[in-house]
């Protein structure tokens, strides 16, 4: 039931602290990580290879840059309908991990079988424990995010993310990269989630009002660096999903190298910048495209906003986070202005066309 809202998609973005909140419950207790990974101590893991498709890809795209950074881990990552024909040899001491919200995939299940025998341990992230990934991994890992029925993803998104930043700090703690103070101080950080994103919700309003003007382009472009650039594909994907707008997302980097090519009055360019490391060159990309006339919605934090000056068309402020659970809060802006674009053009937000909420044949 949609429980008030007017589509399961509005119910399900509501939904994410609360579910958010369940992962965090489930996995962490006190200062310590309770994730049953059957056993796996990554100390004994040199490499991960990710297979998953659309937003779950994603998902594992921002892992990447966890485990590497955090945990110093190698990491491969593939979309599964690429990666189940390509026959990729596998380094020893590789764990398969396979993220599926639905767990029945075709390509990723089909990845997995693949990968089975070859890896030392198949991992899942799934949502549905009945699943046929969930039952032929050797550790399927619950994501907590409970029915998802929109077809685009959402809550799915950030509770795959919370799990894989929960099973990245463990790595990094097994690993002796971060000792039992640092681990703690990144499960508070974790904890912080649930009411963040709550404040996060409260730019629904002025979302609203962006994506009134979104609704007018043709195209739009989205841009981020570091582990913002998943983030932008993913704002890409999903207003591409439901409102049939098109929207490409690139690392903010990229621009140069072709897409700014694109860049006019009629194409808005979001770009998602947190106060992060990084953030001095994506302003400079930022300034490249309205140096072409380019319009830029900034979607960042209010003192980020300061610091990159004028110029910005239109703006949205998060609340300040810390590092770590950055791309998990910036899920809830690119989901929203995905989400009102589609009420604005009157398109059927949660069936969109040509779409099933669960591809089972390649
Ligand atoms: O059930 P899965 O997580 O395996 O589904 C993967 C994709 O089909 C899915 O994420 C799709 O990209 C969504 N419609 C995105 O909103």
């Amino acid at each position: 039931e949609k429980g008030g809202y007017k589509h399961y998609m509005a119910k399900e973005i509501a939904q994410q602290p609360t579910v958010v909140g369940e992962v965090l419950n489930a996995y962490v207790k006190d200062d310590r990580i309770a994730m049953n990974l059957g056993g796996i101590d990554f100390a004994d893991v040199d490499r991960l290879s990710i297979v998953a498709c659309g937003t779950a890809y994603y998902a594992g795209l921002v892992a990447k840059y966890w485990f590497e950074h955090y945990a110093r881990l190698p990491i491969d990552i593939d979309v599964a309908s690429e990666f189940r024909y390509r026959e990729a040899p596998f380094a020893p001491k590789t764990l398969g991990v396979f993220v599926s919200q639905s767990g029945e995939t075709a390509d990723t299940l089909a990845a997995l079988r693949y990968s089975a025998g070859k890896v030392d341990k198949i991992v899942s992230l799934i949502n549905v424990p009945e699943s046929s990934i969930a039952r032929e991994s050797d550790v399927a890992v619950e994501i907590h995010a409970g029915p998802e029925v929109s077809v685009a993803s959402t809550k799915a998104f950030t509770c795959q993310l919370t799990c894989f930043a929960i099973m990245a700090l463990k790595a990094a703690h097994d690993r002796g990269h971060l000792d039992d103070t640092g681990l703690a101080a990144h499960l508070a950080d974790l904890r912080q989630l649930p009411g963040l994103m709550s404040h996060a919700l409260t730019i629904d309003t002025a979302t609203k009002e962006i994506a009134a003007k979104l609704a007018e382009a043709r195209d739009v472009l989205f841009l981020g660096r570091g582990q913002m650039f998943p983030l932008a594909l993913e704002g890409a994907l999903k207003l591409k999903e439901i409102s049939y707008i098109h929207a490409e997302g690139y690392a903010s980097g990229e621009l140069k190298h072709g897409p700014i090519a694109l860049v006019d009055k009629a194409t808005p360019t979001v770009v998602m910048a947190p106060h992060d490391g990084l953030f001095d060159k994506t302003v400079s990309n930022m300034q490249e495209v309205m140096a072409r006339g380019g319009r830029v919605v900034l979607v960042s934090d209010a003192r980020a906003a300061k610091e990159a000056g004028d110029g910005v068309w239109q703006s949205l402020a998060l609340p300040e986070a810390p590092e770590l659970i950055q791309p998990i809060l910036y899920a809830i802006p690119a989901q929203l202005l995905a989400y009102h674009t589609a009420i604005a053009k009157g398109t059927d937000v949660d069936q969109p066309r040509n779409l099933a909420k669960s591809v089972t044949v390649e």
